[in-house]
């Protein structure tokens, strides 16, 4: 069935089930016959929930729309009533208010053409491409996904490290829940998308790692879920200490991601760094205890993956070597970190380890040796604990 014909016979129906108590009368002007109008909106609106490829999510406990059974289980007008009036006691919201009439039959036909059953044809052919993979976080541990954010999201971003204490070596670390009990460095952040590919964020680290604000515009300019080859965004970023008062650095980064399948996804993020400043931890809150210091233009390429080991858990790794200037910032060995991730309908939480204290674009790359002066302490045995959180708030 061509998708003409699809949303034609769709609107058909919706006009003849008119006496159906659910269903609004809807208009039935001429309609556009690309499907892929519809799958752009499933994919903008809809598969958080149901998956970029419609076969349901276990979190949300969405249906397979691509299973023939349960296309056979609904009907055109239930799916439009569903869609606009949403299933009250689920998650399913309704979208009469936030979709037109005309939007909601384009995906109503786009949901009817992810039917496994249904003959192949070519103008069904959907703008979703079901082996995209999509982060769960803005960050991996600490390197960036560059992931998309939805238009007009909120976002704020929590992440934890306890850089003081190493999680498995020096005495009684069970005791100190391998340095959990420790000091952390909690920092954190807002994002919004202005767009679907423009997005700000500001964004704070505590006192006890020289107290920088960040502020970034991020454009992501490639997305597989447009069916490019790649994801691809560049950011650039101004952190400031004691802060925004001194110690200004500049970044840039170019953030490319590839899926492997739907379940894994790799990244490479080559980073410039122009004025960029020594890890060091001051030991008083006074503004005296971050002095001016001298800066260098550092360039690193972080590397990372993630693996869905299961539909909601992910694990991931992430190195972050320095090529430019590490030495003068006392970078020995590149900073490294591996975790475990969470996801949750909006919500992220990842649990890993680092030899890096620095969440900031440039601070990220710096590890513990310089931070608390001590070069072996950016090795296996100076790992410490750290965790992150993410939550998309509207
Ligand atoms: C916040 C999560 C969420 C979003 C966003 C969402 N859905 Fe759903 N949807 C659900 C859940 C949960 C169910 C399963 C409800 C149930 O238990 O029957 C569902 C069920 C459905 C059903 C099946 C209804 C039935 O009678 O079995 C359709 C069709 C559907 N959604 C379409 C959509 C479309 C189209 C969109 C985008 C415009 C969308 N949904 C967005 C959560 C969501």
């Amino acid at each position: 069935m061509t998708g003409r014909i699809l949303v034609l016979s769709l609107a058909a129906t919706i006009a003849a089930g008119a006496n159906s108590p659910q269903v609004s009368p809807v208009s039935t002007a001429p309609l556009p016959s690309n499907a892929s109008e519809g799958a752009a909106i499933f994919a903008r609106e809809c598969s958080k929930c149901h998956g970029p490829d419609g076969k349901g999510l276990a979190e949300f406990g969405t249906p397979d729309f691509t299973d023939p059974k349960v296309q056979s289980r609904l009907t055109d007008a239930r799916i439009v009533a569903t869609i606009k009036n949403g299933k009250k006691g689920t998650l399913m919201p309704a979208w009469s208010k936030k979709l037109s009439a005309r939007e909601i039959l384009l995906i109503a036909a786009f949901v009817r053409s992810l039917n496994a059953a249904k003959e192949a044809s070519p103008d069904s052919s959907s703008g979703v491409e079901p082996g995209a993979y999509e982060a769960g976080d803005d960050v991996l541990f600490s390197l960036p996904t560059g992931r998309r954010l939805d238009r007009h999201g909120f976002y704020v971003n929590f992440t934890h490290r306890f850089a003081y204490d190493p999680a498995f070596s020096g005495t009684a670390r069970g005791g100190a829940l391998s340095g959990l009990e420790g000091f952390s460095l909690s920092s954190f952040g807002f994002r919004y998308g202005v767009s679907e590919r423009f997005s700000v964020s500001i964004y704070r680290s505590p006192t006890f790692i020289a107290r920088p604000i960040q502020l970034m515009l991020a454009y992501n300019f490639a997305s597989e879920q447009d069916g490019a080859p790649l994801n691809a965004a560049v950011r650039f970023s101004t952190e400031g200490q004691n802060n925004f008062s001194r110690n200004f650095t500049h970044n840039i980064e170019v953030i490319v991601s590839r899926s492997i399948g739907s379940r894994a996804q790799l990244y490479v993020v080559p980073t410039l760094s122009l004025n960029s400043h020594r890890l060091f931890s001051p030991n008083s809150f006074r503004s005296r205890s971050i002095p001016n210091m001298p800066g260098f233009n550092t360039f690193s390429t972080g590397a990372g993956g993630v693996l869905d080991v299961r539909p909601t858990v992910a694990v991931l790794a992430e190195v972050i070597p320095t090529f430019v200037n590490g030495r003068p910032l006392g970078i020995h060995r590149p900073a490294f970190g591996f975790g475990i991730q969470k996801k949750i309908w909006r919500h992220a939480f990842t649990f890993g380890f680092t030899n890096s204290p620095g969440t900031t674009v440039s601070q990220r790359s710096g590890t513990r040796a310089a931070f608390l002066n001590n070069p072996s302490a950016d090795t296996f045995k100076g790992l410490v604990i750290g965790f992150n959180l993410t939550r998309q708030i509207y």
